[in-house]
């Protein structure tokens, strides 16, 4: 792998005698690693199922690595959102932002969505949930991995730092700042990037990572968390950005995570400083560990205010949410949805406690449970996804080596049982993946276009 010249000088000059090791640490294989989604499945259940040569990721319970021939992505669990794939470093992030049930928790960089899918799973449906991506095109994935994985109380939003901060003073339980950056840690993965890397690219992300961080602090509640993390090596984004940060605001302490023993302390001679705290923040290399180069520091918020922001109003008329009850009625069972928001014809059920959201650019406002189009109700794919088995009347559950499960992944109609009329869950192996329209013992195929498989 060929390096920029002026990338391995300063490498060099900060690692000294560890540079050569540094430097082996490029010819090492690629990592392969996923995320299993406890919104969709149970860890134990599946291990036991065999499909993939599975090795735990140290850090983080829900973690593994599989090997480079195995193709998880083309799994139908992929489509059902029993997995996340995503980089084992990267999944230290949220290990560290000690999220709890209830927590209101902001992603500021939030796409494609790996910290926010892994944050939906630590709420387990409760709390509130704010995944934001600056970058419009990359807002509409984020969105759609979180319908993927199943997330009922997410809302997505497409805004800057500065427009969140105005919405959201002092409200957040914990923040990530997953910060865009210069991206030293992913040449390994994404040799891409070196062409994109620069030493004054490096300082133009440090600039805008110090707006984004003040933003994040308007928005930290007082004994608020922030996860401070970047995937690159340069300390102008880490330890000296980190550092900055405190002195302007002394009312932060940074906090030692359990994990913090996988990973290489912070380094406070690389910030100039002495301040002995930075040691607490962590350096990911790939020459020490099996996941890419990161950093990743957490920041508590000893003293401020905590504000609460006024909730948006359910705006639906019972009256015109009818279809969809009487679809709840004939079709769900043992789940119930409240907090409704109709976006003309499009049925949101909003998380508890969300705030009005009238200023802001909003993808998906909670969990999209379908459309009523004059007196008919559809329900969504978004909805099929939160959905198990148990909540609804009919599922169809096909193998998930099998030939239906294929042909319903390509968007065929299938053949099923008579007795099934109407609305289906269709799921693999009793995960979701979508929905069946059932007439006459013909399953039509309502997997959404854009998400079918081609066999091309
Ligand atoms: C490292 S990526 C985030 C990855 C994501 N957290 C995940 O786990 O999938 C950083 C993100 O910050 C976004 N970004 C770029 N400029 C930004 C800015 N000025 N403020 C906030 N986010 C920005 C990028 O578009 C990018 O999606």
């Amino acid at each position: 792998m060929v390096l920029p010249q002026d990338f391995k000088d300063k490498m060099k000059n900060l690692l000294k005698d560890e540079f050569d090791d540094f430097l082996k640490g490029y010819d090492k294989d690629n990592f392969y690693s996923l995320r299993i989604n406890t919104l969709k499945a149970n860890v134990q259940d599946v291990l036991e199922k065999n499909i993939f040569d599975f090795s735990p990721v140290k850090w983080c319970p829900t973690g593994y690595y599989y090997p480079v021939n195995q193709r998880p992505g083309r799994h139908s669990y992929h489509h059902a959102g029993v997995f996340y794939i995503q980089e084992a470093s990267a999944m230290a992030v949220v290990e560290c932002a000690d999220i709890q049930q209830g927590d209101k928790v902001l992603d500021l960089c939030a796409a494609p969505g790996g910290k926010s899918t892994q944050i939906a799973a630590k709420l387990g449906g409760t709390g509130l949930q704010i995944s934001n991506e600056i970058v419009p095109n990359r807002a509409k994935i984020l969105s759609q991995n979180i319908e993927r994985m199943g997330v009922k109380n997410a809302i997505v939003t497409n805004e800057s730092p500065e427009k969140l901060e105005k919405v959201f003073p002092a409200f957040f339980d914990k923040i990530i700042v997953d910060a865009p950056c210069s991206g030293e840690g992913m040449f390994r993965k994404d040799p891409a990037v070196v062409n994109e890397w620069s030493l004054s690219q490096v300082e133009v992300c440090a600039n805008r990572q110090g707006h984004i961080l003040e933003s994040a602090h308007k928005m930290l509640a007082e004994n608020g968390i922030m996860v401070y993390s970047t995937c690159t090596f340069s300390p102008e984004e880490n330890e000296i950005a980190v550092q900055k940060f405190i002195e302007k605001h002394p009312e932060y302490i940074l906090i030692k995570p359990d994990v913090h023993k996988f990973f290489s302390a912070g380094i406070p001679q690389w910030a100039d400083s002495n301040n002995a705290d930075l040691c607490k923040t962590m350096r990911l290399f790939p020459h020490k560990i099996d996941g890419e180069g990161h950093f990743i520091a957490v920041l508590k918020k000893t003293v401020g205010e905590s504000c609460r922001v006024k909730s948006a109003k359910s705006t639906a008329d019972k009256k015109l949410l009818q279809p969809y009850f009487d679809f709840e009625k004939k079709f769900l069972k043992d789940i119930s949805f409240s907090n409704f928001t109709l976006f003309g014809e499009n049925l949101y059920a909003m998380p508890e406690g969300t705030p009005d959201l009238s200023k802001v650019k909003v993808l998906r406002c909670g969990l999209h449970i379908g459309e009523i189009k004059k007196n008919r109700f559809e329900p969504s794919h978004s909805l099929a996804m939160a959905l198990c088995k148990n909540n609804v009347k009919q599922f169809i559950s096909y193998p998930c080596d099998s030939d239906e499960m294929l042909d319903y992944l390509k968007g065929e109609t299938l053949n099923t049982a008579d007795d099934l009329k109407g609305w289906c869950l269709v799921c693999t192996d009793g995960y979701s993946v979508g929905w069946a329209k059932v007439s006459d013992g013909i399953a039509k195929n309502h997997y959404p276009k854009g998400l079918r498989i081609s066999m091309a």
